[in-house]
């Protein structure tokens, strides 16, 4: 596992930013999984500032997300296929068929889960996955548990989950039950894994995801065992951390 250590959330957004630009220019046609939530935008809007310049091109990426929630279609502005449109594939120009995620308004779990599994599968698996990390230690929608989930699935969203992602919707009330999420094997099945931390309010959660020990009870700590992991986080993510 790779350290990067930086200044602040501005900095951390263009190093990652930089990470994954480094896996297009190096493979043009790689198979990114991107994540959703407040922490890729920097890197999100960086890499459209790339691309606009003319430093990159994602004509040839395709993209497979880790989640969406279930119940909601994608043009509900609320729904991760919206938010993923709204925050970098329309600014990237990345078309819808180079996309794909979870489809929320599948009401059959079982189907939709198998059918993006072998959707990631057909794809030639994942070179670069994304990641951000919730406060309990989750990635993607995986989370604390007494075992590892493994391919895609359907999760009953926690309390604090729900709690956390109240602040995108009218109420607490609004925010859906559940989601489609990649498994940990999903995610673990990736070439590279870049997760991505800011803030204060994550240091804890750092320190017992990398430093502490693997257990499912801290999803992320999982990512010890991946031989090709990079953190990029900001020093206040960090400063729970002697490094
Ligand atoms: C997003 C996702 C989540 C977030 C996590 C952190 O697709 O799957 O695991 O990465 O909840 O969210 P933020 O970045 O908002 O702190």
């Amino acid at each position: 596992m790779k350290i990067i250590r930086t200044k602040d959330y501005e900095d951390m957004s263009r190093k990652a930013a930089g990470v994954i630009a480094a896996q297009v220019v190096l493979k043009p046609d790689s198979i990114l999984g991107l994540a959703t939530g407040s922490t890729p935008i920097g890197a999100y809007k960086q890499l459209i500032a790339w691309g606009r310049a003319g430093d990159l091109d994602f004509s040839e990426i395709r993209t497979f997300n880790l989640d969406e929630y279930r119940g909601l279609t994608r043009d509900n502005d609320q729904s991760y296929f919206y938010f993923m449109r709204h925050n970098f594939m329309d600014g990237a120009g990345i078309p819808v068929e180079r996309t794909d995620i979870p489809d929320g308004s599948e009401p059959d779990a079982e189907r939709e889960c198998a059918r993006y599994d072998a959707a990631i599968r057909a794809a030639g698996g994942i070179d670069l996955q994304l990641l951000g990390m919730g406060h309990n230690g989750h990635i993607g929608f995986n989370e604390p548990a007494d075992e590892f989930p493994k391919g895609t699935h359907c999760v009953d969203l926690t309390a604090s989950t729900i709690e956390a992602n109240k602040r995108f919707f009218a109420s607490e009330a609004d925010v859906p039950r559940q989601a489609y999420t990649m498994g940990i094997q999903t995610i673990m099945s990736a070439r590279k894994v870049l997760v991505a931390v800011s803030g204060e309010d994550k240091a804890d959660i750092v320190y017992k995801a990398f430093f502490g020990p693997v257990t499912p009870l801290v999803p992320a700590s999982i990512l010890q065992m991946h031989p090709d992991v990079i953190v990029v986080a900001d020093e206040a993510a960090l400063s729970r951390c002697k490094l």
